[in-house]
């Protein structure tokens, strides 16, 4: 199974400005079928509580910052993103949560599958139950 981590784009440093890209199954470890964004968090909200049973993610903190963490059922992970020339991949059955979002901030993220709500594990109890296959 594949590991949480975060992973460098490309970047093009120009006095024009920056530019950066990520090509599905190349820079990312999928195809990418859905992309969604989470913008104008209220402050000391936080986004996700919930495990996808097939989904992987990558996310992005196109501008902003805020942190992601991660729990695969035995230990917790957190990762600051803070720049949009990288990005975390998320793996299958990791419970996930968006927290300390700043202000303006703008979370890209990448999915390899339609929206589903048979996706979702929205309890954490039940998403340890399911890890450990009981
Ligand atoms: P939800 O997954 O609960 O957001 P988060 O986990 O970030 O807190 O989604 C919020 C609402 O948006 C929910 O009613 C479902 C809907 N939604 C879609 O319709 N399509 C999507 O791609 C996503 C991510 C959410």
């Amino acid at each position: 199974m594949e590991a949480p981590r975060i992973i460098q784009l490309p970047k093009f440093l120009d006095d024009r400005g920056n530019l950066s890209f990520i090509e599905e199954n190349n820079h990312i470890p999928f195809k990418i079928e859905r992309t969604y964004w989470i913008y104008d968090v209220p402050g000391g909200e936080r986004r996700g509580g919930h495990a996808y049973l097939n989904l992987q993610e990558f996310i992005v903190a196109i501008s902003g910052s805020f942190d992601v963490v991660l729990h695969d059922g035995v230990k917790e992970m957190r990762y600051s993103l803070n720049r949009s020339y990288y990005g975390l991949y998320v793996p299958k059955m990791m419970w996930r949560e968006i927290e300390n979002f700043s202000t303006n901030s703008l979370a890209l993220i990448l999915t390899n599958g339609k929206y589903d709500v048979n996706e979702y594990i929205r309890g954490f109890d039940q998403f340890v139950s399911c890890k450990h296959g009981r």
